[in-house]
């Protein structure tokens, strides 16, 4: 069981007979088996499929928006990695709760939790830190009952990117790969300018969506589709595609769980971290699969930092692997499918 459903565990007297919405839960033999009653909001898609078949209907969802569940006793934020996500997460949480609800805030000294009680100090008073254990922190508040309406448009971040063919409008939540910015992978990747191959692209890890709708606009015979596990990069991509004229189909998958077909081309700045851990197993996975999804003679064109040892990798699965570009920290690599 995770280190932060083992502290809720040991104070489960608190929560016994509440009404509560728990957010950015793990999946685990605790939240397997929440009480009937209880409501989950989750952004990540792993998360979604873990606990889809535990739930209610209707008592989890996947969103980059919180469930307007009414008749709340309280909340539960488990501390995401990035303290901004933090923030947008009680922006909406709060408002759900009456005056005098409790809201509590749990995670691991080292994804952020020692900034709980900041965190809390502007959602209500009476903050306390319940427990500590396990590398962990359980901290709770009272609200005040007079949270703000949560409001999208104050949270969203539109930028505009410069490149020497096109200037994208790229739109960003918080806690999104990169927000606000372009990352200088994705920048080098999208300075390689041979065209993809025509048909199907696959953008994996698609983040706010700025490789696919550059990319789309530069390759007019390509369709492109967009995967994330992040629930605010998919509504994010989505938006910077609109907002760029660029057709594309956006839609959740756990690595390439839910992609199914092959494609001409498979494009990434592929994820190397997952939650707090320094993790580069969802790209190894990603090139293990990744021959299942490209057309014979398809091309994968990844950009990722030149320390991670990828090229073996990409050889043992796909095929020779060139390096398109390089910099000081990053390299741009293409294989083709054999044909
Ligand atoms: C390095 S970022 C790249 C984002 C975007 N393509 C860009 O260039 O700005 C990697 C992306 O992979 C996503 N990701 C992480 N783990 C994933 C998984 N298991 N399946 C699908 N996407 C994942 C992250 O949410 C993130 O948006």
């Amino acid at each position: 069981m995770d280190n932060t459903s083992q502290i809720l565990q040991r104070s489960a007297e608190l929560f016994a007979g509440q009404r509560l919405l728990l957010v950015n839960p793990p999946v685990d033999g605790l939240t397997r088996q929440l009480p009937a009653d209880w409501h989950v909001w989750t952004w990540d898609y792993f998360v979604q499929q873990g606990l889809g078949a535990n739930l209610e209907q209707g008592h989890l969802r996947f969103s980059h928006l919180c469930p307007q569940v009414e008749g709340l006793d309280g909340a539960i934020l488990v501390m995401p990695k990035a303290i901004e996500r933090a923030e947008f997460a009680l922006a909406q949480m709060v408002p759900l709760l009456r005056a005098g609800c409790p809201l509590y805030l749990v995670g691991e000294k080292k994804g952020g939790i020692s900034r709980a009680e900041k965190l809390l100090a502007s959602h209500g008073s009476a903050i306390e830190k319940l427990d500590s254990a396990r590398h962990c922190q359980l901290w709770r508040s009272v609200v005040h009952g007079d949270a703000a309406p949560f409001r999208l448009q104050d949270w969203q971040q539109s930028i505009t990117l410069e490149f020497p063919d096109q200037s994208v409008e790229l739109l960003s939540l918080p806690g999104v790969f990169s927000h606000g910015r372009l990352d200088e992978g994705s920048q080098l990747l999208l300075e390689e300018l041979a065209p993809l191959p025509t048909g199907k692209v696959l953008d994996f890890g698609c983040g706010a969506g700025v490789l696919a709708t550059v990319l789309a606009r530069r390759n007019p015979g390509c369709r492109f589709e967009l995967v994330d596990v992040d629930a605010l990069a998919l509504y994010c991509a989505g938006e910077t595609l609109r907002r760029n004229q660029v057709q594309a189909e956006v839609y959740p998958s756990d690595g390439l769980g839910d992609v199914h077909g092959r494609y001409a081309a498979v494009v990434s700045n592929p994820p190397f971290h997952t939650g707090i851990r320094h993790d580069t197993s969802v790209a190894e996975q990603f090139f293990n699969e990744v021959t299942r999804n490209l057309l014979p003679g398809g091309e994968l064109r990844i950009v990722a930092n030149g320390f991670l040892k990828y090229p073996p990798l990409i050889e043992a699965h796909i095929g020779q692997c060139r390096v398109l570009r390089e910099n000081s920290r990053f390299k741009v690599y293409s294989a083709v499918a054999p044909g």
